[in-house]
């Protein structure tokens, strides 16, 4: 019985020597390595290459090493029916609500605008806003959009949530479904998406969207790329409905250096930081999922393949 970790990214060594140093009983093999493909159990993943998943037989378990597994749904070879599992952490969750945060600061307060001025040596006041002129509308009440709702209500922000059931949120009033949709929306002078990428939410934010917005909302996307229509984004601020944009995530990452959104004075990018897995918060829960899965027992995190999330 075995772990295989695969990320094509800069991280696999890293994970891999905190796994096995936080494990040393446990094989632990990084997917570039050679290993025993049948005593393969876990699966452990970021944004594997096609196919990689089909190899083990005997596979018990996919785990996603962030909170999205739209990566893993994505992949039509991944055996049918093994349970998924992804990351709920506590460290994740505060780090997202402190970029959210900062985000929409640097929007009022003109911070992206000054630091352009500075570089190009322009003195130009501008006139800021305060926490108390608007509404922050969060799309998507998951483990993340709580903390961040009340880590918003905290600082005195006006917070609404939508979400596809009821939430109880001290300060906070959630909106529920579809029917309640379009009334969140028209309140919401900052949107943040935190949506779980499905087939459902794919391209939700749009110009349907965006219409239903009140006029100069400003619009966080640190869910997926797959969420925002850029077409669309581009439109609606260039038309002057919108005030701008501050994206994390992208269609294509790293985002192709043709794409309008790099040099866009209104759109504010960030290249997939706003949140990452912290290694040592993050492998205790890893572990714990393999040792139930040795004792048979039921995984924690799992996620529902149907809904996606
Ligand atoms: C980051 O994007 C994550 O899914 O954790």
């Amino acid at each position: 019985m075995a772990i295989v970790i695969i990320r094509q990214d800069n991280k696999l060594e890293a994970w891999t020597d905190s796994l096995r140093a936080k494990a040393p009983d446990i094989p632990i093999f990084s997917y570039l390595e050679k290993h025993p493909k049948e005593e393969i159990k876990m699966a452990i993943v970021w944004k594997q290459p096609a196919n990689s998943l089909k190899q083990y037989p005997n596979l018990e378990c996919i785990s996603s090493f962030g909170a999205g597994v739209d990566f893993i749904f994505d992949d039509p070879s991944i055996p049918p029916n093994i349970p998924v599992t992804r990351v709920v952490d506590p460290v994740l969750a505060s780090d997202m609500s402190e970029f959210v945060l900062a985000m929409i600061l640097a929007h009022f307060k003109n911070l992206f605008h000054f630091t352009a001025d500075q570089i190009n040596g322009v003195w130009h006041p501008r006139e800021y806003r305060r926490i108390s002129d608007a509404t922050v509308g969060i799309m998507g009440m998951g483990a993340l959009g709580s903390l961040l709702a009340q880590d918003l209500e905290r600082n005195r922000f006006k917070v609404i949530g939508w979400a596809s059931s009821q939430k109880s949120i001290s300060g906070v009033n959630v909106f529920v479904g579809e029917k309640e949709k379009n009334t969140f929306l028209s309140l919401s002078n900052i949107l943040i998406c935190l949506l779980p990428l499905t087939p459902r939410t794919s391209g939700i934010l749009n110009a349907e969207l965006f219409k239903k917005l009140p006029k100069n909302a400003f619009v966080i996307n640190v869910a997926r790329g797959g969420h925002l229509v850029d077409e669309d984004l581009l439109e609606f601020i260039n038309n002057g409905h919108l005030a701008g944009a501050g994206l994390d995530v992208f269609h294509k990452e790293p985002l192709p250096g043709e794409h309008p959104f790099w040099k866009h004075p209104k759109i504010h990018i960030t290249p997939h930081i706003a949140s990452v897995s912290d290694i040592d918060s993050v492998i205790p829960q890893l572990l714990e999922n393999y040792r139930r899965l040795a004792e048979g027992l039921p995984l924690n995190n799992t996620v529902d393949g149907v809904k996606g999330y």
